[in-house]
């Protein structure tokens, strides 16, 4: 294939993976090994990966690590992590540590519903439209439920319907909400086809026309919840405690510090929803979105102090994650992640998600309110560092220790402690 540095390649999806790589390698001047190394999927195979998205070229590897310690609703759980940062799984190890004696985690649900909008606009009386809606529940449920026989056998289906006029920068418009049990699946497929189903007959009710009709990913009829106690004891005393009440406090007045607080939490909490092949990013909307339903930006978790004098976390924040369909039931370690967690329902998985997510924010807080994180930070950070500078086998530790001991985690300080190391 001659080299081309045009972007338009007229059925590039149509190609086998093998060809895609040679159309690339002759945009991108790929060497041979660049090649093979994109060839080399791993343990996903490539015809699996060309089935889960499309113009398929390799894979992207992310380590898989194992948070231990977890102690949640008293069973122990060893939790699967995939995440390319350095400190996320140690930090649930260390967090869970401190509270396994004292019970672990507590954990719940309001349930598996999920809600899907039908935006209907031209209306000239969006009020009326509304009430009109409301009264043909009975229905739309109907509709809804033969939309998915399979989920209403499995004791899921249409749950209720909710109907919001809101005024918009053009007009104002009335929005449906089908409010859907997907049990053990995300559930994004089954309610989007429902509100497809759905905005026809809306339309034809109100005589306005239906546009959009797509999931919500403020998930916020399906929130997972955990809380836990730490021993004042157990954590250093009431200094580190009361240090860690006021980083939350700083967090939930200011959003500028409460993107950084919550990005830790989702730092847990998108690794155990990457592992599992769930959706990162609806549960990352979702996330934010819940955090910002006060009116202004806030913190996920809460934290007091509790009559005995201890520590108590909380955390409450959608959670729109399945066992079933897409890349969870496809992907081989996905599927293996979910065996090590031992759950056996999208509600269990939910949970399991959350009690992560306290024990991130939980190891941030105190480490942000005692030594800083960069202590601990830079111990894994010096070894990323010294593996940039070439180190091999036990050369990684040797130089990432002399990095940590300088106190100079840089690339020039690796590459002199590498060279130093081999000429000994
Ligand atoms: C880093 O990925 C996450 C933290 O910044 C979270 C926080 O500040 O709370 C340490």
């Amino acid at each position: 294939m001659k080299n081309s540095s045009s972007s338009r390649i007229a059925g590039f999806h149509k190609l086998s993976v093998d060809q895609r790589v040679k159309a690339l390698a002759s945009f991108a001047q790929l060497s041979a090994e660049d090649q093979a190394h994109l060839l080399n999927t791993g343990n996903l195979p490539a015809d699996m990966a060309d089935h889960l998205i499309e113009n398929v070229v390799g894979t992207m590897n992310i380590p898989l690590g194992i948070a231990t310690n977890m102690r949640i609703d008293g069973v122990d759980r060893l939790i699967p992590m995939a995440s390319e940062e350095s400190s996320v799984v140690a930090a649930v190890c260390n967090a869970a540590r401190q509270c396994y004696d004292s019970g672990g985690f507590i954990t719940s649900m309001s349930g598996t519903w999920m809600i899907a909008q039908i935006q209907l606009v031209g209306v000239s009386d969006p009020e009326h439209a509304r009430v009109r809606i409301l009264e043909r529940k009975c229905e739309i449920e109907q509709l809804c439920n033969e939309c998915d026989p399979i989920l209403v056998g499995l004791g899921g289906g249409f749950r209720d319907l909710e109907v919001r006029v809101i005024k918009t920068q053009s007009q104002t418009m009335v929005i449906t909400h089908l409010i859907i049990d997907t049990r053990d699946a995300m559930g994004a497929n089954a309610v989007n086809t429902m509100a497809e189903t759905l905005a026809p007959r809306i339309a034809q009710w109100t005589g306005g026309q239906t546009n959009l009709r797509i999931l919500s990913n403020l998930a916020d009829r399906r929130l997972a919840r955990a809380r836990c106690i730490w021993r004042t004891q157990d954590i250093g005393g009431e200094t580190v405690r009361d240090g860690m009440i006021s980083a939350y406090h700083f967090a939930d007045a200011d959003p500028y510090r409460a993107a950084t607080h919550n990005k830790g939490i989702m730092n847990g909490i998108s690794a155990v929803v990457l592992a599992t092949g769930n959706d990162t990013r609806a549960v990352e909307a979702g996330a934010h979105a819940y955090a910002a339903r006060r009116g202004h930006y806030g913190s996920l978790t809460r934290w007091e102090v509790t009559a005995e004098g201890d520590l108590a976390g909380s955390l409450e924040l959608p959670m729109a994650v399945g066992l079933v369909g897409g890349a969870t039931k496809l992907h081989p370690t996905a599927r293996i992640a979910l065996k090590i967690l031992g759950v056996d329902s999208a509600e269990q998985l939910a949970r399991v998600i959350a009690a992560v997510g306290l024990a991130q924010n939980f190891s941030a807080l105190k480490a942000l309110a005692t030594t800083g994180i960069q202590k601990g930070h830079m111990a894994l950070h010096a070894q990323n560092i010294a593996m940039m500078a070439g180190a091999m086998g036990e050369e990684i530790d040797q130089v990432a220790r002399v990095l940590v001991q300088s106190g100079k985690v840089r690339l020039d300080w690796a590459e002199k402690a590498l060279s130093e190391l081999r000429s000994r």
